[in-house]
């Protein structure tokens, strides 16, 4: 059989329905849906990696490296809600790669999503860590120890590189307690992440009203600042190098899809969910970055672990010490704190799902698959996403997470909207209560799109997505080839027909 055997759409759908009492609980509404979107997009990127980005890559044209990547992630999104709304199935792409381009690409996507969300979970654990760290030193005086606050030698000032770093404490402390709560199970996780996403999307508001009144327009000049004369540094090659960076940020809508099985109404919901919680994200992006680099001198933000902390900050002493900047760094603090937390859980809720289903299939041993009883999550892969969360998190710098998990997911997205064409074409009359616009031409000029930004991203990340995905290939042909379900029941089925015919 061959490794491009796929799932067709009516199987896909008649083992979700099959799984019966052991399926999991549909409880999330559209707005739930839009919720959870927002929980996972807004987060260390804008945070932490567009202030970095600023500094090192596209200084206030970070504006501009914004739009891109939101223009990427908007045609990403139609692509995505597309197969989200006839597909709605826990497993995200891999599951529409199963469906559409084979089970090859499906492990390919699948393995690769494991950058997306577990890794993804790593970058924002660092991320939340500094901004904790931070909070502890300027409100409360305590000082965590500089050893344990950086993975070894992580850029954690302005005085460089510590190489006597050990390991980040706080990151590891926070996977932990992420992990206990998605093992608990979803209703309790989203209504805290509700809870929280209204806290982060203030804090957004908040920072665009309240910085907009300081910004020092001269910060804004030269707008795009010349090229040092090597790529990616600055001028229009920056830009597309800093989109590739801060695609980071806009990473999380996807994740809607992944919790299809748990939506109430997903035809309908989840075009609603993915392409609404990307919209308001965008714009706040948009804005919130343009005033970041308009408070500070974009330079300033380099190699911080809070850099958008470090802007208002900035500000404050600019303006003589007002103390409605002061109270501000305080909320952004606050806010970043409880909202990185928020999207740790919605990608580390994803990432178990998508071992489910890959077990499900046979691709990956059956432990992954088993659901608890009580729960009902999946809560042996949850505990393993945590180790491997809180590993990458302790002992991994952000900037080499970030760009890896950007490139991971960029590949995903080139992925899925191929299999878009390719499905329309394959299966024409297949129901879709979502349809992507204008195909083939939004999702070729997704994948093209999509593609750019990989293209601008550094080479050192181009060998650890080659490395991670040889491992991969090494994983599928040593176990998942041979216990591949869709393989050995087509297989059982052209034997049987053998025998019949004899
Ligand atoms: N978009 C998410 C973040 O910025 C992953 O943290």
């Amino acid at each position: 059989m061959s490794i491009f055997a796929t799932k067709s759409i009516e199987q896909i759908k008649a083992e979700a329905a099959a799984s019966g009492e052991h399926s999991l609980k549909r409880v999330l509404g559209p707005l739930n849906l839009v919720t959870l979107g927002i929980g996972a997009i807004i987060g260390t990127g804008i945070f932490v990696l567009t202030g970095q980005a600023a500094a090192q890559y596209t200084g206030p044209a970070i504006v501009l490296s914004m739009v891109l990547a939101g223009f990427a992630s908007a045609l990403a999104g139609l692509c995505y809600s597309e197969f989200a709304a006839t597909v709605p199935i826990a497993g995200s792409a891999y599951t529409y790669g199963y469906a559409t381009l084979g089970e090859f690409i499906a492990w390919v996507i699948g393995w690769d999503l494991i950058l997306e969300y577990a890794l993804g979970a790593a970058t924002v654990a660092v991320g939340w860590s500094g901004h904790l760290t931070s909070f502890l030193h300027d409100f409360l005086g305590i000082s965590i120890p500089p050893a344990f606050a950086a993975a070894p030698c992580t850029l954690i000032n302005t005085a460089g590189c510590s190489p006597d770093a050990i390991i980040n404490l706080p990151a590891v402390l926070i996977t932990a307690a992420v992990t206990v709560l998605i093992v608990i199970g979803i209703k309790e996780s989203a209504n805290v992440n509700t809870a929280i996403v209204l806290v982060k999307v203030a804090v957004v508001v908040i920072v665009i009203l309240g910085g907009a009144a300081y910004i020092n327009t001269a910060n804004w000049h030269p707008f795009i600042p010349e090229n040092t004369g090597r790529f990616g540094e600055y001028g229009w090659s920056g830009v597309l190098r800093g989109a590739g960076v801060i695609f980071f940020a806009y990473i999380g809508f996807d994740a809607v899809s992944v919790a299809a099985q748990e939506a109430k109404n997903p035809q309908k919901d989840m075009p609603i969910g993915i392409l609404g919680s990307l919209v308001v994200c965008t714009i706040f992006y948009i804005l919130v970055s343009g005033v970041m680099v308009g408070l500070v001198p974009y330079k300033q933000m380099l190699g911080q672990a809070a850099p958008m902390v470090v802007a208002i900050r900035a500000a404050e002493a600019a303006s003589g010490g007002s103390s409605l900047l002061h109270m501000m760094t305080m909320l952004v603090e606050l806010g970043a704190i409880a909202g990185l937390s928020s999207v740790m859980v919605v990608m580390m809720m994803a990432q178990p799902r998508i071992f489910y289903s890959m077990a499900n299939d046979g691709l990956l041993p059956p432990f992954a698959k088993k659901i608890h009883p009580r729960f009902r999550t999946p809560h042996i892969t949850s505990i393993i996403t945590g180790v491997a969360v809180a590993l990458a998190a302790g002992f991994t710098p952000i900037g080499a997470l970030g760009e890896l998990v950007s490139i991971g997911t960029l590949l995903a997205f080139v992925i899925v909207s191929i299999g878009v064409i390719f499905l329309r074409y394959q299966r024409p009359e297949l129901e879709r209560p979502f349809k992507t616009p204008l195909v083939p031409f939004v999702p070729a000029l997704s994948a093209l799109v999509s593609f750019a930004l990989m293209a601008g991203l550094p080479g050192e990340t181009w060998l650890r997505l080659v490395v991670w995905m040889a491992i991969g290939f090494v994983i599928y042909f040593g176990y998942g080839y041979s216990h591949s379900e869709v393989r050995r029941r087509d297989t059982a089925l052209e034997a049987a027909g053998g025998t019949r015919r004899r």
